[in-house]
């Protein structure tokens, strides 16, 4: 269902995409795929492959120690992503690389105190106290679905999440490559409660806790990019599944347009605690993401991924490399990032309206550049049916 769902999706999305292609907009493509083309050869996982070791079957890594990591590989796509899927498990794998890593606190290192481990598996290991603080609310199930596959592999539990979380993520269209970094410890502390941002937390709160993790405003944004290939299961409990935008299994800047659009209407029974109402029906919006859209030190970040889906990858690419080794030095680690697949080509690089909304709908929040000019969907108005549980 969801499957033939999307894929009639994208049609529509990619009929409308190739309705831009005037020489202005090919030469943008052009240029983009060329600075991606040299991005990739100058990435350090890409050295000739004379530095390479083979870890048979024509695969290859950069260190002997990355080999077991294509074991994981194939076996968390077969049997933890359904065959390689962007599905509900790839969504919360990647939502868990943050609950476990922003355990993470610069002012309480200054103060000599412990404020968590960053991306050290703490909320796995200790998946008893983590998950009873309110932020973590719905992890536990994911944490239970990957503990057999960290502990059948014996790999780290820091090293596994941020692995399923690569791994997860290439799977959706117009995905990200993330690097991987492995030989994170085993042993960790519980990470102290407060460390995960909330929904119903104030912009202040949200950007002050990100900071104290090393994190700007502009890369909170950049993060997010991760909400478009998401849905919420507990903000609102009666509706599991709805997602924050209308593709919620490609990893484009759908989320970045939508979450611009006026709201109108709640997707459940009523408005939550940080939930906002959205522009369609089907599509939940926490507060957060609304505000974060629209508050001046986020909105010009926020609005220019619209028109600019290689840009939203490459910085949510080194956000993320940031994220990944939060707690630890990167240079005791190993760069298998060989091991993460290459991930299907975006359908376009530039967002578009939502069928049956206009300029007109758009809250447009960044001072310094107008609201570009975009394309709408055609077709009846857009609905979204949740993400089914698989
Ligand atoms: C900055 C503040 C953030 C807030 C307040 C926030 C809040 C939330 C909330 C409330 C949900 C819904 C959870 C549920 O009801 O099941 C959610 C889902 C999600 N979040 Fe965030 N988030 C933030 C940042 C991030 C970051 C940095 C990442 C990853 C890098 C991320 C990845 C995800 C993903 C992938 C989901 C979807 C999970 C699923 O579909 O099962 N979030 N987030
Ligand atoms: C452990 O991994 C091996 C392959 O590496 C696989 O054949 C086996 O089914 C796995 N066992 C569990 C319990 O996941
Ligand atoms: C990691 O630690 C957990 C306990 O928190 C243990 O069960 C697991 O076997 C350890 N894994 C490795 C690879 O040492
Ligand atoms: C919304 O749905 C939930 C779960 O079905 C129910 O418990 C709650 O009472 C409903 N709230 C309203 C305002 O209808």
């Amino acid at each position: 269902m969801q499957a033939a769902f999307m894929h009639g999706l994208r049609g529509r999305y990619k009929s409308t995409a190739e309705e831009h292609g005037n020489g202005n907009m090919a030469f943008k493509a052009l240029l983009a795929l060329l600075t991606v083309t040299s991005a990739v050869l100058a990435a350090p996982q890409d050295v000739t492959a004379a530095n390479k070791v083979s870890c048979g079957g024509g695969r290859v890594a950069g260190h002997a120690q990355c080999c077991k990591w294509y074991d994981v590989l194939d076996d968390i796509q077969k049997n933890l992503f359904d065959g390689g899927e962007c599905g509900e498990e790839v969504h919360e794998s990647l939502r868990l690389t943050f609950h476990d890593a922003i355990g993470f606190s610069l002012s309480a290192q200054r103060e000599g105190k412990f404020g968590g481990g960053g991306a050290d598996g703490s909320i796995m290991a200790f998946a008893e106290i983590e998950t009873k603080f309110h932020a973590n609310n719905g992890v536990d199930e994911i944490i239970e679905a990957q503990r057999p596959f960290a502990l059948n592999h014996s790999v780290s539990f820091g090293d596994f999440i941020q692995f399923a979380g690569a791994v997860g993520v290439s799977n959706c269209g117009g995905g990200p490559r993330l690097q991987f970094l492995a030989g994170r410890s085993n042993s960790s502390k519980a990470a102290p409660d407060g460390t995960v941002p909330e929904p119903f937390d104030s912009t202040d709160k949200i950007l002050a806790r990100m900071g104290d993790a090393g994190f700007s405003p502009s890369e909170v944004v950049d993060l997010l990019a991760s909400h478009s290939v998401a849905a919420q299961d507990h903000v609102d409990a009666s509706i599991p599944g709805t997602p924050f935008d209308s593709t919620p299994s490609t990893f484009d800047a759908q989320f970045f347009v939508e979450t611009l659009l006026k709201g109108t209407l709640f997707p459940g029974n009523g408005s939550n605690q940080g939930e906002v109402q959205s522009p369609l029906h089907g599509e939940f919006r926490l507060q957060s993401d609304f505000e974060l859209a629209r508050d001046p030190r986020t909105a010009c970040e926020w609005q220019s991924f619209i028109t600019d889906h290689s840009s939203m990858v490459r910085k949510f690419e080194a956000a993320m490399a940031k994220l990944a080794v939060l707690g630890h030095d990167p240079r005791t680690l190993i760069d298998c990032s060989d091991v993460i697949p290459q991930p299907k080509g975006a359908k376009s690089n530039v967002a578009v309206l939502p069928a049956g909304k206009h300029r007109a709908d758009i809250q447009a929040s960044c001072h310094q550049t107008p609201f570009p000019t975009l394309k709408t969907a055609p077709g009846p108005e857009t609905s979204i049916p949740p993400v089914p549980p698989s």
